[in-house]
């Protein structure tokens, strides 16, 4: 396994950044360049695994996609004359990819057959396949459709008016993506509002949707216009440039390109809390997904409760902001947070054992944790769990260790982060 060993001993992180490209919205330009007839651009993507996956499966059903760098052209026949794709779709350690594919794929006219590595042959389908075959798709799969690898005919769909059970982008986007295709209008209901990209990405292709009051009403059949896409940057990604900028004495990061959707930016909610300085300046945009600059200096930090509403707003950056309140004073609990344990790894599990390892006092709940801070941190071997986010979130400890940190296979930060390392050093003025 690769590894590496971290040893910046607080050090100040001064300097500005590039955030890259969003990978929610990076995998859905891909999906509706793929499915609309004719040319979309996109600038702004992220080049990470998860994303390059989708593009392989668009790829495989017959859409010309080419890339220099971040920009994307995608040259698509439109999803009724796809091909039917000669080998499986492989969509890698990409839960987005996976779940939202099958939504995509029950309502198109070819057969395929979905698998990824071994993370996600372990991660729940049925919350996607259960309401996909409501709508009279023909999907099967490992015990019941449950697990991957999954095969899907694609045919005609109904209309569905469905109920969601968890907060969920991923299981919210595949049923309107096979509602686009459904004769009919399919309603959808939030209990708790997750990410809104798909919705918004619809009206970019020109579709009409209606949404409010945690409804989303979506008429099937209707025509997607090519447009161009341009990804803001990732705040989850961004994510832990302002973790280490908050916690690391005399940091001062500017964070330029941060996509501040609504949806996203319950981290920004929970700094204000815990009392870090920062600043932000929303960019003047026309465009349908806000971004701005953020601009934060180190101070010092105090515990906050996290919980309800505010979870999907900030569900991928929970592992940093567990780390954060290691460093916070007081006692930091985390509730309604259980979806965490189906993530990529069991993140609850992970971020206590990982940073209890370093001598923080984490106690892990079936929905969440509890974290005493502060607490002084020594270097250890942690391990990323083959976990992005986990590996990140490590790296970021580093930053407020005494002693070195080895980091068990940080490869996997690739997936969402090619450029972290880079982004870091630079940071540190290397
Ligand atoms: C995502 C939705 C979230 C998030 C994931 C990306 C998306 O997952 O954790 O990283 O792009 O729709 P869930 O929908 O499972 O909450």
């Amino acid at each position: 396994m690769d590894k590496m060993t971290l040893n910046y001993p607080h050090v100040p992180l001064r300097g500005t950044l590039d955030v890259p490209g969003d990978k929610s919205i990076s995998h859905r330009a891909v999906m509706f360049g793929g499915i609309a007839k004719g040319r979309t651009t996109v600038s702004g993507f992220l080049p990470g695994e998860d994303c390059l996956r989708t593009i392989e499966c668009f790829r495989l059903l017959g859409a010309e996609i080419s890339r220099d760098g971040t920009d994307l052209v995608i040259d698509s026949p439109g999803i009724g004359s796809w091909k039917e794709p000669e080998d499986i779709l492989y969509t890698g350690n990409s839960g987005t990819t996976t779940r939202l594919m099958l939504g995509i794929l029950a309502g198109s006219g070819v057969h395929s057959v979905l698998a990824g590595d071994e993370s996600i042959a372990h991660r729940p389908m049925k919350r996607v396949t259960g309401p996909l075959r409501q709508m009279g798709a023909d999907i099967r799969g490992r015990e019941g459709a449950q697990y991957t690898p999954i095969s899907v005919l694609g045919g005609p769909l109904q209309p569905i008016d469905y109920e969601m059970p968890v907060a969920s982008a991923q299981v919210k986007s595949a049923i309107l993506f096979a509602s686009m295709r459904a004769d009919g209008t399919s309603v959808i209901r939030e209990k708790e509002v997750s990410r809104d990209h798909t919705e918004r990405m619809m009206r970019n292709f020109g579709m009409e949707v209606g949404t409010g009051n945690g409804v989303i009403t979506l008429r099937g059949g209707q025509d997607l216009v090519p447009a161009h896409v341009d990804v803001p940057g990732d705040i989850s990604s961004a994510a832990f440039f302002l973790a280490a900028g908050a916690m690391v004495a005399d940091s001062d990061v500017v964070l330029r390109n941060v996509g501040l959707n609504p949806t996203r930016t319950g981290m920004i909610d929970v700094l204000e809390e815990m009392g870090a300085d920062f600043t932000v300046d929303e960019a003047d945009s026309d465009d349908s997904e806000l971004r701005g600059t953020v601009t934060m200096r180190s101070s010092a930090l105090k515990a906050v409760e996290i919980g309800g509403e505010l979870i999907p707003r900030l569900i991928d950056e929970i592992p940093v902001i567990a780390l954060l309140a290691t460093q916070a004073s007081g006692t930091t609990v985390v509730r309604d947070a259980e979806e965490l344990r189906v993530k990529e790894t069991d993140r609850i599990a992970a971020v206590a054992e990982e940073l209890n390892k370093l001598g923080a006092d984490i106690t892990p709940t079936e929905d969440g944790m509890i974290i005493n801070g502060p607490t002084k941190l020594s270097g250890a071997v942690l391990d990323s769990r083959g976990d992005h986010r986990i590996g990140m979130m490590a790296a970021v400890a580093s930053l407020v260790t005494d002693g070195p940190l080895e980091l068990q296979g940080p490869g996997c930060i690739a997936i969402s982060y090619p450029e972290f390392f880079g982004h870091l050093e630079s940071l540190r003025g290397e």
